[in-house]
Formats: structure tokens, sequence, C-alpha cells
């Protein structure tokens, strides 16, 4: 279930400063490659003798069986990206974990979804897109998408593709932060005044099931600040960070007050070791000293691949930028960023 599998990239394909990979999914891995529209997979791979793991999210349709398609954003000194765009081709393989992540929709008929997407932020979005599509015959889907000019625009053929395809359903507003535009409300980045007056002026009438927001950490702060502030109720926001290649989150220097002994469930199986006082390690760098090899990617609380329960005990989290109140509620935590605080910690990664 955690562990990785090596995929065959079929096919490769330019996008404005991106590649998008498209993975063959042999039969034998289609139920535990089977995701949910707005995962990502993980990948990891030896560059420069370093091994680099990151996330990316599936922007393909569900139809589309045997196959999934990736988006990966090219960023000048992103090591990753810069490999996937000038080394790998068609026909290499690649090491992938399993789709995860739970900024997911779940079609439903007459639901109306909107979401604001800045940048490659519109890779999980466009994989809602097209399920909202596909599942449903009356749901509609509004999208409201930032760039700095039109040239930056990812994805605008499969965008256009579906506008011609679902015209009574599906709508996108485009928005340009760098470019002049005519319409001045389609002029600049989506602070707390532009959503706002989208709100007004676009969506009085729509009674709106779910928001999705995906983009830089600023523009989401900004976008669900503005929501919150217009009424739409939290359990009804959803949104997704990302880190480009080679962005990292500092970690705080939090250390555990006392010896912990630790307990991690996965895959089944229990696995046992201890933290010593005055350790600044996380749960996850612990594990992997231990010779406990638990799932992640970021390692920054941004993709929660390293999603696991709580079980027992008490730990403190440095930083969480994805997981929301009520996977918090319920004992989810991040072991790339949580400290222990008892003396008797169990985490399982099978709930
Ligand atoms: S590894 Fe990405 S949130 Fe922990």
């Amino acid at each position: 279930m955690h562990k990785f599998h090596s995929l065959t990239i079929k096919s490769t394909q330019s996008e404005p400063n991106a590649v998008i990979w498209t993975l063959a999914i042999p039969e034998s891995l289609a139920e535990e490659f089977n995701y949910q529209p707005g995962q990502h997979i993980t990948f990891k791979a030896q560059i420069n003798g370093e091994e680099l793991r990151r996330s990316y999210s599936i922007c393909s349709a569900p139809s589309r069986q045997g196959e999934i398609d990736v988006l990966i954003k090219v960023v000048e000194d992103g090591r990753f990206s810069q490999a996937a765009m000038n080394n790998y081709q068609a026909g290499d393989s690649i090491d992938t974990l399993a789709p995860s992540g739970h900024f997911v929709v779940q079609p439903e008929e007459k639901a109306n979804y909107v979401a604001f997407a800045a940048g490659s932020g519109i890779t999980p979005v466009m994989g809602m897109i097209h399920a909202v599509m596909e599942q449903t015959d009356t749901a509609q889907f509004v999208l409201f998408y930032g760039n700095s000019k039109t040239s930056d625009v990812l994805l605008q053929n499969q965008i256009a593709h579906l506008k011609d395809q679902y015209p009574t359903r599906f709508s996108v507003h485009y928005f340009l932060s760098r470019q002049k535009v005519d319409m001045p409300v389609y002029q600049g980045r989506f602070d707390n005044d532009k959503v706002q007056l989208v709100c007004e002026n676009m969506l009085q009438n729509i009674d709106v099931k779910d928001y999705y927001v995906c983009g830089p950490g600023a523009m989401i702060d900004s976008v669900c600040e503005a929501l919150a502030s217009a009424g739409v109720p939290p359990k009804k926001i959803h949104n997704e960070r990302f880190l480009s290649d080679g962005q990292e989150i500092p970690l705080s220097e939090k250390t555990i007050e006392e010896d912990a002994g630790v307990t991690v469930t996965i895959d089944g199986a229990n696995h046992e070791f201890n933290l010593k006082a005055g350790t600044q390690a996380t749960l996850l760098e612990s594990a992997d000293v231990a010779g406990v090899e638990l799932p992640y990617s970021c390692k920054a609380g941004v993709c929660a691949t390293c999603r696991c329960k709580l079980v027992e005990g008490e730990v403190e989290m440095i930083n969480n930028y994805s997981l929301e109140e009520w996977e918090l509620a319920e004992g989810y935590i991040l072991s790339c960023q949580a400290v222990a605080r008892s003396s008797k910690i169990h985490i399982s990664f099978d709930e």
C-alpha cells in the first residue's frame, strides 16, 4: 500500500514552463492507483546522487483507463522538475507512490462547484472538473483561474475542450495580473477585494456546494478569508497549497521534553522505536533513523503524504498546511511535522 512502484512514462507533452507525463498503470496496479479527483502521486528519483521526492497532482479524466496524467511545473532551480523536463522521456520508468491527498471532490448531481486556482494550482482542479462533468449529468462547475499573463496559462487546450463539450455546465473566467485585459474585473490577483467582487457579481445567485482553492500560500489565505467574510461556512471551503520544486518551509526548533516510545502501525505491521528527550526530530525523521520506512514527500507540512492517525499519546505539529479542521478533530497528524509530547506514542497509517 505504501510502496513505491516503478511506472512507465508512456508519453510527455509540453505546457508553458511545465511538462505533462502520462504514466501507464498496469492492470495489476489498477486498484491501488484508483484515485479520487484532486489527489496527487509522489515520485522518488535519484538526481545527481541525491534522492528526491516530489508530489504532483493528477490532472487527467478518471474515465481514461490504464493511464494518468500529472503536470510538473518546471522551476528554474528545481532539481526534480528540471530533470523531469530534460532527462526523462517516453519509455523511462519512475518510482511512484499510489495516489493520496484529501483535496478531493465527490461529484453529486445538481451540485454547483466553484474553484479558484492560480498558476499550477489548476492541476488538481482540472482532475475535479473532468470528474464532475463525466460522473454527473447535471452538476455545474465554475472555474476562476488566475495567471500573470496569457502565455502562462496551463492546460488551456483541455479547458477549451471541456468548455466546448459541456457549454451549459462548465464555465471559466481568466484573470491576469501582468497583462492588460479589457474588463477591469479580470485584471489583477485574487486578493480579498477581487474575490469579494467575484462573489457579489458572479456567484450571487448560485447555491454553491463546495469551493476549492489551490495556489501559493498567500493566494489561498486571501481567497479563504474573502470567502469566509462573504459568509461561506468553513466546511464548504477546501484548499491545497503547493510547494514549488525546491521551495522549503523552515522547521522550528521544537524539541521533546521526555523520552518517548513510539509504535507505528503500517500495512498491518507494528514497528517500535524510542526517542530521546531533547531531540528535535519529528516522528518521520526518527522512524527513518530507526529503519522504519514511512511515506512522505515534501517534509514541509504541505502534501499530506505522511498523514497518519494518532492512536495514543500527544504530539505537537510544527507546521500544518494541509490537514483540515475535521481531520485534526479526528486525530490525524502529519508525521513529518509531529514532535512527541508524551512518553508513549502510537500512530497508524492504516486508518
Ligand atoms: S511529507 Fe508532505 S506533509 Fe508531510
